[in-house]
């Protein structure tokens, strides 16, 4: 099998759903649900039957590609969904869209955000389990705060949350009511805290969706103490998920979040399975290189950064190690870093 047919492919596929989205909105929202959840390395919901991951990826293609030829031959109703470009500000935009998910996300899954977390800094050689214990933290852009609940469970001193989402803070302040963890709402590209406020500052897929993500790390940067961590999750560049996403992103607005949404809980995806409505309707998704990220950071004067190398299952990084020559789907993977602010 070549390489390039699995680009080939995905232009095809993606072809097609640009045809067919505002006629037949239900049947590619199924086809963009299975395709993508077979472009991440694992699937903690359906299993894979095919684990080699282009082999798998190439076949769904195929069953894809004939399906949709043969949408012309079913009959559709037609949907006048309203005019959905609101003008509003990015970030309170990327509020609303995130603040519709939190309130769906039940305590069971909050509590993961604990596993998530240490299934990842377990990879990082400066990591032990007195890591977070006895820290002043700040979780930056917090969203519905599972990680800063996470970060308390992991026995911080104090936690802060900041957010700019009205519905994000009002469920962190709704499930974390805890004497040493609190929530307010900033801006995290202009946050109002001193320089050298925090032992950690955690920012977990916030920056990539703000208008400036290099001044949201020299923010980062800022309010860290020296000799402190900053962990930062970004998303990456290259190679076919990447690519997906941005076609998704760009044609998924056509279709209302509610209506998909409704076609999503229609054939059972499970609430905190949230990635494929982030993606899609987020409203701005930038994608980074680890090198332009590196160049900020060095510019800043950070001299010690380390890259988890493997992490949960379903990290795109996890997939670049355990597959060879696998580039080609994820590219760089994603950027999760561990930084130290220089003393
Ligand atoms: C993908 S969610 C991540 C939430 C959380 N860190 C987590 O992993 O559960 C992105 C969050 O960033 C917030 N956000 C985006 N731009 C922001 C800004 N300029 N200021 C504050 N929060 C912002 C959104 O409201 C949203 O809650």
């Amino acid at each position: 099998m070549k390489s390039n047919s699995l680009i080939q492919n995905q232009n095809i596929i993606f072809s097609f759903i640009r045809r067919y989205l505002k006629k037949y909105p239900y049947f590619c929202i199924i086809v963009l649900h299975e395709y993508f959840r077979n472009l991440f390395p694992d699937d903690p919901h359906i299993n894979f039957k095919i684990k080699d991951p282009k082999t798998r990826i190439v076949d769904l293609q195929i069953t894809l590609i004939n399906t949709l030829q043969n949408f012309e031959n079913f009959g559709f109703y037609n949907i006048n969904f309203k005019n959905l470009n609101a003008q509003e500000e990015l970030k309170k935009k990327t509020g609303k869209v995130y603040g519709k998910f939190w309130k769906r996300f039940s305590n069971k899954e909050n509590i993961n955000a604990k596993k998530f977390i240490l299934e990842r800094f377990r990879n990082f050689k400066s990591f032990n389990n007195n890591f977070f214990k006895n820290k002043k933290i700040i979780d930056v852009g917090c969203g519905g705060g599972r990680y800063s609940n996470a970060l308390r469970l992991l026995k911080a001193k104090q936690v802060i949350g900041v957010d700019f989402s009205d519905d994000g803070i009002f469920t962190a302040k709704k499930n974390y009511n805890f004497k040493n963890i609190s929530f307010k709402k900033q801006n995290v590209l202009k946050l109002k805290f001193k320089k050298n406020s925090f032992d950690v500052v955690f920012c977990n897929g916030v920056l990539h969706h703000t208008s400036d993500f290099k001044r949201g790390i020299k923010e980062l940067h800022r309010i860290c103490k020296p000799g402190g961590h900053i962990y930062l999750y970004l998303y990456g560049t290259g190679g076919l998920y990447w690519s997906a996403r941005k076609q998704m992103n760009k044609f998924m607005k056509l279709i209302p979040q509610e209506y998909s949404q409704k076609v999503l809980d229609l054939i059972g995806m499970p609430n905190n399975r949230f990635i494929f409505m982030d993606n899609w309707y987020v409203p701005y998704e930038r994608h980074c290189s680890h090198k332009e990220v590196n160049k900020i950071l060095k510019s800043l004067g950070v001299e010690f950064i380390e890259k988890m190398k493997k992490g949960r299952k379903t990290d795109l990084e996890t997939g670049l190690f355990n597959y060879k020559n696998s580039k080609i789907i994820w590219g760089e993977g994603e950027i999760r870093l561990l930084i130290k602010k220089s003393v």
